[in-house]
């Protein structure tokens, strides 16, 4: 399969980055190289997934495992503002799910959802690590701890301005 010119693109990158790590330790590479994908084109392509396991010589299976355990990772595109609430324990203790169904009514999105207009997708993410400033908010990457139903919601109107 030939590579998609995003990942064209970012070989010289990888080819540096391998050279720092002996040979047969490419699959050690998998990770770091597919955070650059998602950096550059904010998601994996499936095209991107048959070229990295060439260029590395890994089973695809190995890519396809470390995109499906690591929540961070998305093979789907998000909206321009990709709104996360952690569901887990910490935060749902500290009121995650109210949130969640406020911010849902918010933006009219289930979670998982992409608006028709592609500017907001509301999700739910695992364990942040930051359980001591539950609840959490990721937007675009960029906690809010300490999460309040208002606060959010008045981000969420100042990002439906800008
Ligand atoms: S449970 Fe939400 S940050 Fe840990």
């Amino acid at each position: 399969m030939s590579a998609s010119p995003t990942f064209a693109s970012l070989v010289p990158e990888f080819d540096a980055l391998r050279r720092r790590f002996p040979p047969g330790f490419e699959s050690s590479l998998v990770l770091p190289c597919l955070r650059r994908l998602q950096e550059a084109w904010g998601h994996v392509e499936d095209s991107d997934i048959a070229a990295l396991a060439e260029y590395l010589a890994v089973p695809r299976v190995q890519i396809e495992e470390a995109l499906s355990f690591y929540g961070q990772l998305r093979r789907e595109p998000v909206g321009r503002w990709h709104v996360e609430v952690c569901r887990n324990v910490s935060c749902s203790l500290r009121g995650a799910e109210t949130l969640l169904e406020r911010l849902s009514s918010k933006l009219g999105l289930a979670p998982g959802d992409t608006s028709a207009d592609g500017r907001f997708t509301l999700s739910t993410c695992e364990c942040l690590g930051s359980c001591g400033t539950a609840p959490v908010v990721l937007v675009n990457g960029v906690y809010h701890e300490n999460a309040s139903a208002p606060e959010i919601e008045r981000m969420i109107e100042g990002l439906e301005r800008a």
